[in-house]
Formats: C-alpha cells, structure tokens, sequence
C-alpha cells in the first residue's frame, strides 16, 4: 500500500562521515562541513540528511520498529490525534454518502521539534483513510518539474507527504498553490516568445506537510492548508508510557523507576527516550542481567553523557561557550563555530530544550545564559550581567 516516491533524504549526496566528538544522542541537521555556515553548498548537500533528519543506520531502523501503526497505539498528544481521527472519520461519511468514492481529506500541516511524531502522525493519516502515501521532502523538490512528476503519479485520494516542507524552493512552491486549491498544475513549455503553458489536471489528493520550522513556511502557503496542528513536546508521563512500549516491543524488561528516569531526561522527545531504551538495553546486556533497572538506567544515561537535567555533552558545550563569555550575547554562527556543530542543528535541536528550562534566552543581540545555566554549569555568575531581556523601546 504505502509507497515511497522519492526518497530525497537518503537516495542523494554521500553519507556524512561520523562527527569525531562523543557520541551523538541528536542527529545533526546540516552536514558537518556547513557548520557555522550554512550557505547554498551546505543547503545542497544537507538535502540527503534534511533539515529535521530522520535518523540514520541503526536509529532510523528502530524509528520505523516502533512507530506506531494506529491513533490507538499513538502516545500523547492527545488533543491533535482527536482532531485528526475526527477529520478522518468526517472524510468517511462523506464518501459514504458519496456513494463510497473515497473523499480526500483537507490538506494537513504538521508542525513541532524533531522527533514529536509528525512523519508517524502522515503514516498514520493515511493508513486509517486507507489511502496510499508518498514521501518526498522540500528540498528534494528542486524545480517545479519534479513536482509535477510527483503530483501527477498520485492515484486519487492518496496522501503526498512533504517533509521538511519549509525548505521547498519558492518557485516550486508556486506551483503548489494551484495543485492544492484546484487539483490542477500549469506546466509552462518551451522557452522566450514560443513559452507556452499546459494546464494539467491532478486527481484530487491530501497534502500533509511536516516542518520543524512553522514560522518559515510563507502565508500563501500556510493558508492552503484546511488543517494546522502543532505537536508539543510531551510531558514525563507520556515519555514514560512511551519508554515502557518501546521496552515491550524490543523485548527488554523495563522496571517503572528506570523508565520514570528515562522520561524525565529525554527533553520531551519520544525519538529520544525509544534511543535511551535501546542504549540502555545495551548496558543491561552486557552489564547487568538483561533489565533495564533504575541503576542501570543511571549507569547508561551516564555513560551517555546525559545529566539529571537531560543535557548531553553538547548541550554543556553550548551553555558552557556561552559562560565563558561572560553568558552573552553571543551570535548563533559564534557559538556554531565554538562548539563545532551547525546553526540549523543548534537552533533546531538543542536551542529549543535549553529554552524550555530556562537555561538560554534569545535577545535581538544574541543568545545568553541564563543564571540557572551558570549554576548547572557550576560556574560562577558574573557580578555586573546584563539583564538577558529583549531590548524593550529601542
Ligand atoms: N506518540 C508517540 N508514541 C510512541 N512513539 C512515538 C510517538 N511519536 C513518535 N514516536 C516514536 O518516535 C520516533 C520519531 O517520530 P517521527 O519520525 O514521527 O518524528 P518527526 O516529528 O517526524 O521527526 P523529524 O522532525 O526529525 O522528522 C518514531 O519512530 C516513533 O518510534
Ligand atoms: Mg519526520
């Protein structure tokens, strides 16, 4: 049933080498050689990795393992998936009384940090509408004819996932409006004084599109879609149910203290606490008998790296070039550069769970530590500090 159209993530450019720093808990968003500059070539390149990349190699096979395969067995969340599961069943209806011609559900935006369920949730659209799906992602959409030659491959009613959708390229992007709003595509031929153009007609389909950065995603664009939902980072209650079905679906044995511990430092992200499980499967193996107990657990998440706060290394690096900097504010390329990781990852990745804890801010000259980082960090707040507000009346 579910086909991949085209798999732009993964099928083009080399594999990034592995990065040289400890151990990676966060797959970065751009190629290591972009850091700190991001930039065209960078960008070209990243469309094999993706900005929001999934996973890769071990990661991604346990990403697909423990997906989910219905809203039922879909975790958290639980206002989005209601909205969802009443569209879909709204679309039912309707085809019922359309005397059972599937009728394609409104398009759908799915938007939230990496690793909340957004490709989980297209997945799961489809499968319950029971329609086909085919991914592809905005940047492996360089001209407007490779989306014609995804649009026009659909079957009627199929849902075309786009992931990374904000990355699309403008003059694609065009293109889009009119396959979104009246199912048809102006395909323009030829070049100069003998240009002209051709409109096909599209059957009708369900857009779902993914990003992890809503507020790049252009009006016209965004007002396309019927439905917009935001998915949130989930609380500890959640990641521990979460933790305990991964446990249960990998078969380890996972005592309810070690997944409260899991819970509580996998930064709200279900990607991160399934990853935590099967680290921590690893050292009940090998160090333990077999279960993921709560000294396990403690003993794994701190071969990790991972602190009581749910920081890994490079979140410490972050907080840490900031401190040293008397806690900011500091550039986004200054600390790309100082910690070795690119502008899209820190921003995408790690800035936004060291802003929930309150532990960075972000001021219109930069980002600065908070006086919690300092004290996590150890570190002594300097005396004479700028107050890390926004520069109120300027
Ligand atoms: N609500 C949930 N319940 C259980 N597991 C979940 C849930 N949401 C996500 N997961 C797990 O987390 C993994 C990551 O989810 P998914 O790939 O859908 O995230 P994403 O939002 O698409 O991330 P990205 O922005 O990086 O593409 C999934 O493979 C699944 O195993
Ligand atoms: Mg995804």
């Amino acid at each position: 049933m579910a086909t991949r159209a085209s798999s732009g993530r993964r099928a083009r450019g080399p594999q990034q080498p592995p990065p040289a720093q400890e151990e990676r808990l966060y797959e970065p968003l751009e190629p290591a050689a972009g850091a700190g500059g991001g930039g065209e070539a960078a960008r070209a390149e990243a469309a094999g990795r993706a900005v929001g990349a999934e996973p890769l190699g071990e990661d991604r096979a346990l990403d697909l393992a423990l997906r989910p395969r219905s809203f039922a067995e879909f975790i958290g969340q639980s206002r989005v998936v209601e909205n969802l599961a009443l569209y879909v069943e709204a679309a039912r209806r309707r085809s019922r009384r359309g005397g059972g011609r599937r009728a394609p559900l409104d398009h759908v935006l799915l938007s939230g940090e990496p690793g909340l369920g957004k490709t989980t949730l297209a997945h799961l659209l489809a499968r319950e509408i029971g329609a086909g799906l085919r991914a592809t992602s905005g940047p492996a959409i360089e001209r407007p004819g490779d989306l014609a030659g995804v649009l026009t491959n659909l079957e009627y009613g199929e849902v075309l996932f786009i992931d990374e959708i904000h990355r699309l390229p403008p003059a694609v992007e065009e293109y889009l409006y009119s396959a979104m709003e009246d199912f048809e595509i102006d395909i323009v031929l030829d070049q100069g004084p003998a240009a002209r153009t051709i409109k096909i007609d599209l059957k009708p389909f369900t857009l779902v599109g993914a990003t992890t950065r809503e507020g790049l995603l252009s009006a016209p664009l965004r007002s396309r879609f019927g439905v917009l939902e935001k998915l949130e980072p989930y609380p500890p209650d959640d990641l521990e149910r979460i933790a305990l079905r991964a446990a249960g679906l990998i078969g380890v044995p996972l005592e309810p203290a070690a997944a409260r511990l899991i819970a509580e430092r996998a930064r709200g992200s279900p990607r991160v606490a399934n990853r935590f499980v099967r680290r921590l499967a690893d050292v009940a193996e090998v160090r333990g008998r077999g279960a993921i107990t709560r000294s396990i657990a403690e003993q794994g998440l701190g071969m990790l790296g991972v602190d009581e706060a749910g920081l890994d290394a490079m979140d410490r690096k972050i907080l840490g070039v900031l401190c040293r900097h008397g806690g900011g504010p500091l550039g986004l390329k200054t600390i790309a550069v100082a910690v070795g990781e690119t502008e899209g990852t820190i921003e995408e990745v790690y800035e936004p769970y060291l802003i929930r804890r309150g532990l960075l801010v972000k001021t219109p000259r930069g980002r600065c530590a908070t006086a919690a980082a300092f004290s996590h960090l150890g570190f002594k707040a300097p005396r004479e500090r700028q107050p890390p507000l926004p520069l109120a009346g300027l």
